[in-house]
């Protein structure tokens, strides 16, 4: 890997920029306690060189090559040696295009970069490669995370591919079975503790340096690294023609920080010559964020949050000081959406024959909100993130398509698009009679 590229880990703070050497075991800055980022210097190939190198690779069938976040390596050179990658072969994934569902978010096109097609069906294994394999390069035995479901599922496999011990936190009650059945197959300790995501990640931190264990949580930068693979790929597959805005569902906002790092990289390093903008959707009982981009100040955490869709149930997300600086520097926005229209975009999305799980399909939810505004033009060229699979969380979908899922409080959430299942007589003569 490339050798004559100095990376260091740098605070995020603006007021300390402190930089610390890129094999140091932090989170957080020790002189201030800001979030910490991977920084490169010295030489880098030209954009046309990149550019080539990327396409040469497709042909090759080489590990590295053949992931869709290693191919990009040289825009993530923290690496001193590929013997420490743990790939499974995540990215890859396809931009879809999806009229009905466009139509639905008041759009002539949308395209959907789906991150659900990774190896554990969700976008955390385009981050998690890089986590891993920064935890064997430091020679870490164990590995550890809170998560809302797809953190925990994707550690659990890069650790298990990597022949590290996973230890998995989840909040008791408020992941869907599919994301803990995932931890439980590919073999992770796992705990379910009876708090939030927020309070079981302030406990992680206290056992992670108390026991020495890897933090494989969002706010570790190489995480965040490999994240920026989904807006290079997506890119690529542009031709580098970065479209008017990317949308993102936003949770414990790593994604939102790392999409935005990716894009002013790119633009420095002349891949492309416009910067997108952001628009980040979270859930309005998970909204805090969206509090904040709009009232401005310091980040007030929600106590009690609350969402069916459990991956963005997060009330107090650590990154926001990225997150907000990216939003902010992409002239971006931030929406927040209620949960019959995350409901009922999922249900769309699900016409379109893509599908995605609850916290994905706030994308949509959300550009039906803003180009209803016209904060989002009807003919912008639109690119929304879907984060995870459909099968994620079947029991969600079950209940839509039957009347029976209830948002927080015991509201019903109507099933606006609801399709469900028939019981019938084995008998051809009523069967055909019903289809007629
Ligand atoms: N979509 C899905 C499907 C997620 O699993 C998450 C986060 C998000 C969106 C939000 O991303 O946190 O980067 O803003 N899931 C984490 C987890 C918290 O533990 O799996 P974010």
């Amino acid at each position: 890997m490339s050798s004559s590229v100095q990376a260091e880990l740098t605070c995020f703070e603006a007021s300390c920029r402190k930089r610390f050497a890129i094999t140091e075991v932090l989170y957080n800055c020790p002189k201030c306690g800001g979030l910490l980022e991977t920084t490169y210097s010295g030489p880098r190939p030209s954009a046309g060189e990149l550019r080539d190198l990327f396409r040469q690779r497709r042909l090759s069938n080489a590990p590295l090559d053949t992931s869709g976040v290693w191919r990009y390596r040289e825009l993530f050179p923290f690496l001193n040696d590929p013997k420490y990658v743990v790939t499974l072969r995540e990215g890859n994934t396809p931009l879809l295009e999806a009229p009905i569902a466009a139509q639905y978010g008041g759009l002539d096109r949308i395209a959907f970069k789906h991150q659900g097609f990774n190896p554990t069906g969700s976008f955390k294994d385009n981050g998690m490669t890089c986590g891993a394999s920064q935890a064997r390069r430091l020679g870490m035995q164990r590995v550890a995370c809170v998560s809302t479901g797809n953190t925990s599922a994707s550690m659990a496999a890069y650790a298990a591919a990597a022949g590290l011990e996973a230890l998995i936190f989840l909040p008791h009650g408020n992941i869907s079975f599919g994301k803990l059945a995932q931890a439980l197959e590919y073999g992770a300790r796992t705990l379910e503790v009876e708090a939030n995501f927020d309070q079981i990640l302030a406990l992680v931190r206290v056992l992670a340096e108390r026991l020495g264990i890897y933090l494989l949580n969002s706010m570790n930068p190489f995480r965040v690294e490999g994240q920026k693979s989904i807006i290079f790929e997506m890119l690529e597959q542009r031709d580098w023609n970065p479209p008017d805005w990317i949308v993102l569902p936003g949770g414990n906002l790593g994604n939102t920080s790392a999409f935005g790092k990716a894009l002013r990289e790119a633009r420095e390093l002349g891949l492309i010559q416009k910067m997108p903008r952001l628009a980040v959707i979270q859930a309005e009982g998970a909204a805090p964020f969206y509090e904040l981009f709009h009232q401005g100040g310091e980040l007030h955490a929600v106590g009690k949050p609350e969402t069916l869709a459990t991956a963005i149930r997060i009330g107090d997300p650590v990154s926001w000081p990225k997150a907000l600086h990216e939003v902010r520097s992409s002239c971006g926005t931030v929406e927040r959406v209620t949960e019959q229209e995350i409901a009922d975009a999922k249900a769309m999305i699900g016409r379109a024959g893509v599908g995605c799980e609850p916290a994905s399909a706030a994308t949509l939810a959300g550009i039906r909100k803003l180009t209803a505004s016209a904060v989002i033009a009807k003919n912008a060229d639109v690119v929304a993130v879907l984060t995870g699979n459909v099968l994620k969380d079947p029991d969600y979908i079950y209940k839509y398509h039957t009347g029976k899922l209830e948002a927080p409080g015991g509201v019903k959430i109507r099933g606006t698009f609801g399709n469900q299942s028939i019981v019938v007589p084995n008998d051809p003569d009523r069967i055909a009679a019903l289809l007629q």
